[in-house]
């Protein structure tokens, strides 16, 4: 069951997003995050920040990110180890060690997958998953062709994601070509998910995502198989919806017992 939410900007998308995390994760006793990387998930960060830095409860969170690059070197200022550190948890407050990520490292990578999997399960799974989507339809770094029932592994990036990338980077050259993603599979086992897209150069993947047929060719596509899902787009992404009207109507005329 998803619900698709059509804001004026990003800034309203993170206040809304993040007032839904909050609220799912505040009386867990063992909550659980899914954290996504790139510009997508900033406001949402912000907001978090604003309303619940370094508040008692945090101490028993757990979070864990969707994927990393392979082979930076450690301290790589654009791997998501460095970014999240940066973003959420020196903001939010939180020690290093209660946010995990796929380890980049060159050696061991394929333990590394499972033993990635095998932590997301320890901790209970996870309670809501934060997700951005690519314009080639990717969520976490599950390019198009993905199987729609993977695990966390090794995958090689899509042209079209190292060039969307490159801006992060000094030069193409420097974007890498391997990351370390958690699957399409392991991402459906979260809980909660909420998919943002800002911008119209994410409006056909957005639209496809939630409205195109379910296939390995548009990864994204998958989160229509999920029982708890939360799209929240801006207008500029939400140009290319066949049923934008009925989003909005729904959004608008929503019982009283809905909530994102
Ligand atoms: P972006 O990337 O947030 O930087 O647009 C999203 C993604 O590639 O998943």
């Amino acid at each position: 069951m998803a619900e698709i939410v059509i804001v004026p900007d990003d800034q309203v998308a993170g206040e809304l997003a993040a007032e839904a995390i909050l609220r799912r994760l505040i009386d867990q006793p063992e909550p659980v995050l899914g954290l996504a990387t790139g510009s997508t998930p900033t406001s949402t960060y912000h907001a978090m920040v604003r309303r619940a830095a370094g508040q008692d409860w945090l101490k028993n969170l757990k979070a864990f990110a969707l994927d990393e690059y392979v082979g930076l070197p450690d301290g790589h200022p654009e791997s998501y180890a460095e970014v999240l550190r940066r973003e959420f948890i020196e903001p939010m407050g939180l020690v290093p060690e209660q946010v995990m990520l796929p380890p980049g490292g060159l050696d061991g990578l394929s333990t590394a997958a499972a033993q990635y999997e095998a932590a997301i399960a320890d901790s209970g799974g996870i309670d809501v998953q934060i997700l951005g989507i690519g314009t080639d339809g990717h969520i976490g770094f599950n390019e198009p062709g993905s199987s729609l029932g993977s695990r966390t592994r090794v995958k090689t990036l899509a042209e079209s994601t190292r060039r969307d990338n490159a801006r992060f980077f000094s030069s193409l050259d420097e974007v890498p070509v391997h990351c370390i993603t958690q699957g399409l599979g392991t991402v459906l086992d979260s809980r909660h998910l909420i998919l943002l897209a800002f911008g119209a150069h994410k409006a056909d993947a957005i639209a496809a995502a939630v409205e195109g047929p379910v296939s390995a060719s548009l990864p994204a596509s998958v989160v229509q198989l999920h029982p708890h899902v939360t799209v929240l787009v801006d207008e500029p992404a939400a140009t290319k919806f066949n049923h934008g009207d009925y989003y909005r109507f729904a959004y608008a005329n929503k019982f009283e017992w809905q909530h994102l």
